[in-house]
């Protein structure tokens, strides 16, 4: 039985909402969510292969119906940036395509929303930032390009070999892009110019080491931002598997940002510490109330599902969710399987209901349930295996979130 918040919701907007998914597989997907008698259904309706081999993430920009997307390249010197206009349908249309610096891995769009905007770039394997000029139209050209370099490894030789930016994303504010970078421990701080959209970089945050920052939620409990505003930054750490929570203070001028470490939480202890768990996404509910984050790697069986006789277990990862508190620490509400594998990234639509998670290496995209209230998630409405590994999804509609 779907419940009656969920089924309103869906009534509201099933005839409109469609999902992109990207995929390894070099294919960007559409799905559309359909709701019939109470049944959730994701259908694939269109497939593009203009991005290139090896799309990694999606970045929507809802008011001008554009889509960006990121081609790692994982086998290629280079990586690549193209631009779609989003059709009435869900279909997409190629727009832009320009080779980057190799392997990025997520993007944001920052500037001013009615005029001059950029998106910048987080490349893992090219250890560097970059930010791309748009003109509004889903052209871009490049702006500026940031490479770093690291004279030793660190702690973890593997995975910190090398710079590897793995984020970038936007203080509440939009003077400052930051980027959680995995190879050395560090998230970088850039301020953003606001009539050119030139980057200036400022103190970093420095991570414990060895932790492998990966991705970042901003926190405002009063839903205040700024200077002198309560504002809390909550760091998942790939390698360290913790959430590190900052409270945050605006240096005056444009200076920059400053962080205090106000609380931290091992997510061994969720699992008993009896495994490993590689934290990959993190995101706040619409209602600013919780913070969800998806755990890889860690892996639970799906619970059978309370409403029917199909008990049923799959095996899947993991999305927690946490009680935001007003004094930047978390109180933990759930934990509950993803849908399948590797929750690599997930997004939730603007009414809080419903959660779509990229479940990498099941390839597949589960679409879960989510009480807005309880902040509760439940078993999934639909589940639609992919080709490739799923890398991300987002919804068509504006204000939904994205990690
Ligand atoms: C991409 O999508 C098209 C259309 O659905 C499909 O025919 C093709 O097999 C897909 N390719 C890959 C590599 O997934
Ligand atoms: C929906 O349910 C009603 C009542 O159970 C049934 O009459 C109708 O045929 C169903 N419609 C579809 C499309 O399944
Ligand atoms: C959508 O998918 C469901 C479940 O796989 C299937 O029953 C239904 O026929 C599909 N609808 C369309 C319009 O393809
Ligand atoms: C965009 O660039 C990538 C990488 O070079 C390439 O694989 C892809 O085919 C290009 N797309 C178009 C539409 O030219
Ligand atoms: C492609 O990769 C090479 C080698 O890393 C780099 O020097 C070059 O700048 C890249 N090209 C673009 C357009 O970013
Ligand atoms: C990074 O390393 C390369 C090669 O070792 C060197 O040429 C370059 O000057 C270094 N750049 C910085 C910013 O240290
Ligand atoms: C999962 O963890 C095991 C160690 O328990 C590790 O060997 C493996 O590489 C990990 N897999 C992925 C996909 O991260
Ligand atoms: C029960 O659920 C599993 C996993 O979703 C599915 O593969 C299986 O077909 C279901 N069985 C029945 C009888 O519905
Ligand atoms: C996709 O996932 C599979 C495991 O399911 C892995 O073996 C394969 O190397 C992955 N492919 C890419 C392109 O990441």
């Amino acid at each position: 039985m779907l419940s009656s918040f969920l089924l309103a919701a869906l009534s509201a907007t099933a005839s409109a909402t469609n999902l992109f998914v990207s995929s390894y597989s070099g294919n960007v997907t559409t799905l559309s969510l359909t709701e019939t008698n109470g049944t959730v259904s994701l259908n694939s309706s269109f497939a593009s292969s203009d991005c290139g081999p090896n799309p990694s993430w999606l970045t929507l920009d809802a008011n001008r119906g554009l889509l960006f997307c990121l081609n790692e390249g994982l086998t290629a010197p280079n990586g690549s940036l193209s631009s779609f206009t989003v059709n009435p349908d869900g279909s997409l249309t190629h727009v832009q395509n320009q080779t980057t610096i190799s392997g990025p891995v997520s993007g944001v769009i920052y500037g001013n929303p009615a005029g001059r905007r950029a998106i910048a770039l987080a490349h893992y394997t090219g250890s560097s930032v970059t930010s791309h000029l748009l003109d509004g139209n889903g052209q871009f050209h490049l702006g500026e390009s940031f490479t770093y370099n690291l004279s030793q490894p660190g702690p973890d030789a593997d995975r910190q070999d090398a710079p590897h930016p793995h984020e970038a994303i936007l203080d509440p504010t939009g003077q400052y892009l930051l980027v959680p970078d995995l190879g050395v421990d560090l998230v970088r701080v850039y301020g953003i110019a606001s009539n050119t959209l030139k980057l200036t970089e400022l103190a970093p945050l420095e991570a414990p080491a060895g932790t492998g920052p990966r991705h970042a939620a901003f926190y405002n409990p009063y839903n205040v931002a700024g200077e002198g505003a309560t504002t809390y930054f909550h760091l998942a750490t790939e390698l360290g598997g913790t959430i590190i929570s900052y409270s945050v203070t605006y240096v005056p001028n444009g200076g920059g940002l400053t962080f205090t470490q106000v609380a931290e939480i091992n997510t061994l202890w969720l699992f008993n510490h009896d495994r490993i768990n590689a934290p990959a996404g993190v995101l706040i509910s619409p209602d600013n109330r919780f913070l969800l984050v998806s755990n890889r790697n860690s892996t639970l069986f799906s619970l059978p599902n309370p409403d029917s006789s199909n008990s049923t277990q799959i095996p899947a990862d993991s999305i927690t969710t946490f009680e935001l508190q007003k004094d930047g620490s978390l109180v933990f509400v759930q934990l509950w399987p993803s849908g399948g594998l590797y929750p690599r990234q997930f997004s939730i639509n603007p009414s809080g209901t419903l959660l779509a998670v990229g479940n990498q290496l099941s390839a597949n995209v589960a679409l879960l349930s989510r009480d807005p209230g309880t902040g509760l998630i439940g078993e999934p409405l639909a589940r639609i295996p992919l080709d490739g590994n799923i890398t991300c999804v987002v919804f068509d509609q504006q204000g939904a979130g994205s990690a």
